[in-house]
């Protein structure tokens, strides 16, 4: 594991946003697993930038995302399909039908969240895995839980979950209280997976996640096993370490 300490959050997101281009430089048909939520932000704009400078082509990249909530529209302003376009899809030459995003709305989520898992395999596995990490210490939508889930899966989102992102919907009623998530085999199969937290409020989340003891109820733990990951920390994520 690779602990990478940067003094301001737009640091960390541009280094994940660094290893992602190189990654799309020396393979341009690799595969990259996406995240939404506020921390990639920037690490999107700077491939933008990236690619508006010439520098990278995506033409020939597919993308999964991790997550999406159940029952809300695709085009509802804090879906995850959205997000993605706006924040990315929509400004570099990734093709549309490259890109997979989970189906919130299907009417068999077993059935479709199984598709989701053999998609990936289909398309060669995941080379660079994007995460986030919930102040719980969840990554993808993978709460605090008894058991690691292995396959994409629908979860039930907890209340720490549903108050951090009742910022981005009209009032915390409107939250989905369900998700489809990549599970935490899928996630530990990629074959890079660069964890991006910036802020003090992701401090002991990740300090759990470093320190504590390898388990389910800190979902983002069991990181520490995967051969090839890189937490990209500002100094607030940082703080506790
Ligand atoms: P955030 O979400 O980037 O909006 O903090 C991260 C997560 O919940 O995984």
């Amino acid at each position: 594991m690779r602990i990478c300490r940067y003094a301001t959050a737009e640091q960390a997101c541009r280094a994940a946003a660094l290893i992602l281009a190189s990654q799309v430089i020396r393979k341009p048909d690799c595969v990259l697993g996406l995240a939404t939520g506020s921390t990639p932000i920037p690490t999107y704009k700077e491939l933008i930038r990236l690619y508006e400078e010439g520098l990278l082509d995506f033409s020939q990249v597919t993308s999964f995302n991790l997550d999406e909530y159940i029952g809300i529209p695709e085009e509802h302003p804090c879906s995850y399909h959205r997000f993605m376009r706006e924040n990315l899809f929509d400004h570099v030459n990734i093709r549309p039908e490259a890109t997979h995003v989970p189906n919130g709305n299907a009417e068999d989520m077993a059935a479709a969240a199984g598709a989701y898992d053999r998609a990936i395999l289909e398309a060669g596995g995941i080379d660079v895995q994007v995460l986030g990490i919930g102040r719980n210490g969840h990554i993808g939508f993978n709460e605090p839980d008894d058991s690691f889930v292995y396959g994409c899966h629908v979860v039930q989102l907890t209340k720490s979950t549903i108050e951090a992102n009742k910022r981005f919907f009209a009032s915390e009623d409107e939250v989905p209280r369900q998700a489809v998530s990549l599970g935490i085999g899928s996630i530990m199969n990629a074959r890079c997976v660069l964890l991006i937290a910036t802020g003090v409020d992701k401090a002991k989340a990740v300090r759990d996640a470093v320190y504590g003891e390898i388990d389910p109820s800190v979902q983002a733990s069991i990181l520490r096993t995967h051969p090839n990951v890189f937490f990209l920390l500002d100094e607030g994520a940082a703080s506790l370490l």
